[in-house]
C-alpha cells in the first residue's frame, strides 16, 4: 500500500518533467498502461484476503484518479505553453509599414478610345460595331472596291479564306449600319483592324474610329468642322495644326487625308470624304435625297501625338516601364 502511495509522487515528478504531449503520453502509459503498476495491483487483488480486497481496491481507484488528475492538469499546462509560444512567434508588429499594393491602370490606347467615344457621344453620335473577321463584300465590294480593283492593293490584307479577311479598316461598319438603319444617321464605330504592315508608324493590328453622318444637307464643310472640333477637344488645344490633303478612296468623293503637324512635319491621322453615291445606292439610300460624310481615324497615331511618342510599337510590347508613363 505504501508503494502504491509513492506512485502519486513519482508520477507527479515525471509528468512535471514532460515538455510535450507525446512525452506525456509515454509517461501515462508507464503509470496507467496495461503493464503499469496500477494494473498489476488490480490483478494482485485476487490473491489478497477477502476482507482486505475492498480497502485496497478503493485505494487503487483513488490513486488512479489522482494520477489521471495530475495527467490532465499537466496536459492543460503543456497545451497552454504551446499556445503561448505559438502566439509569441506569430506576433504581428502593427507599427511596420504595410506591403504596397501595386495597382494597374488603363492602357494609353484604351484611354484614347474612351476619350474619343465620350467626345463624339457628347455631340450626338451613336456607337456601332461590326465583326473583325469580315467578308470580302463588306470590306471591299460594297465600298466600291470590286475584285481585281487596284485599290485592293492599297490594303495589305490578312486573308482568312477566299472570301473572308481580317478587316483592313472600320469602313465596312458604315455599310452594315446604313443597310440596317434609315437616315438621318450619325455614328462612330471604334475597333481593331489588321494589315500586313509594321514599322514605327504602322502596326499589323491597330485601332480606327470610323465616323459617319448621313442626312439631307451634309457638306464637306460639316465634315471639316466636326473633325477639327473633335481634334481640338481631344488634344485640348485650339492651336493645333490640321490639314486636309486631297486624296483618293473608292468609297468617297471627294476624298481627303487628314494630317497633323508632328515633329517639324506632318503625320497622317486619318482619311475622309463625302460618301460616294454608288455606296449609298448599294444600301438603298437615295443619293439624290441624302448625302453623307465619313472619316476613319488612326487611334495609335492620335495617341502618339497626344503623348509625344515617336514609335507606336511599344504600345503593344507590354513593357511596364513604358506603360507606367501613362498611369492615370
Ligand atoms: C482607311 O482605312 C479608310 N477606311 C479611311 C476612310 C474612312 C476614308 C471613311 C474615307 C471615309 P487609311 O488606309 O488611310 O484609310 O487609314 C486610316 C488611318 O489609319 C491612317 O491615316 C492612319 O492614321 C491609320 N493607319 C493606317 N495603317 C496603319 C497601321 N498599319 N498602323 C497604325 N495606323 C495605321
Amino acid at each position: 500500500m505504501e508503494n502504491l502511495k509513492e506512485l502519486i509522487k513519482a508520477a507527479d515528478l515525471e509528468f512535471s518533467q514532460c515538455k510535450s504531449l507525446s512525452d506525456l503520453d509515454h509517461a501515462k502509459a508507464k503509470y496507467l498502461g496495461k503493464s503499469g503498476p496500477l494494473t498489476d495491483a488490480m490483478r494482485g487483488l485476487s490473491s489478497l484476503p477477502s476482507e482486505e480486497k475492498p480497502k485496497v481496491g478503493a485505494l487503487i481507484n483513488e490513486i488512479k484518479q489522482s494520477i489521471e488528475k495530475l495527467l490532465s492538469d499537466r496536459r492543460k499546462t503543456i497545451q497552454d505553453d504551446e499556445l503561448f509560444s505559438q502566439l509569441q512567434n506569430e506576433t504581428i508588429d502593427v507599427t511596420l509599414p504595410g506591403k504596397k499594393q501595386s495597382q494597374g491602370s488603363l492602357h494609353p490606347i484604351t484611354l484614347s478610345m474612351n476619350r474619343i467615344q465620350n467626345l463624339f457621344h457628347s455631340i450626338g453620335f451613336d456607337l456601332a460595331t461590326g465583326p473583325e473577321i469580315e467578308d470580302d463584300f463588306h470590306n471591299f465590294t460594297a465600298l466600291n472596291i470590286p475584285e481585281a480593283h487596284p485599290a485592293r492593293a492599297m490594303h495589305d490584307t490578312f486573308y482568312i479564306d477566299k472570301t473572308h479577311v481580317l478587316r483592313t479598316h472600320t469602313s465596312p461598319v458604315q455599310v452594315r449600319y446604313m443597310k440596317d438603319n434609315k437616315p438621318p444617321l450619325r455614328i462612330i464605330s471604334p475597333g481593331r483592324v489588321y494589315r500586313v504592315d509594321s514599322d514605327a508608324t504602322h502596326s499589323p493590328m491597330f485601332h480606327q474610329v470610323e465616323g459617319l453622318w448621313v442626312d439631307k444637307q451634309v457638306s464637306f464643310a460639316n465634315l471639316k468642322s466636326v473633325v477639327e472640333d473633335f481634334l481640338q477637344n481631344f488634344f485640348e488645344d485650339e492651336s493645333i495644326l490640321v490639314r486636309f490633303r486631297p486624296s483618293f478612296f473608292p468609297f468617297t468623293e471627294p476624298s481627303a487625308e487628314i494630317d497633323m503637324s508632328w515633329n517639324d512635319g506632318w503625320l497622317e491621322i486619318g482619311g475622309c470624304g463625302m460618301i460616294h453615291p454608288s455606296v449609298l445606292s448599294q444600301v438603298n439610300i437615295d443619293p439624290e435625297e441624302y448625302q453623307g460624310f465619313a472619316f476613319g481615324l488612326g487611334v495609335e497615331r492620335l495617341t502618339m501625338i497626344k503623348y509625344g511618342v515617336n514609335d507606336l510599337r511599344p504600345f503593344f510590347t507590354n513593357d511596364v516601364r513604358f506603360l507606367k508613363k501613362f498611369e492615370n
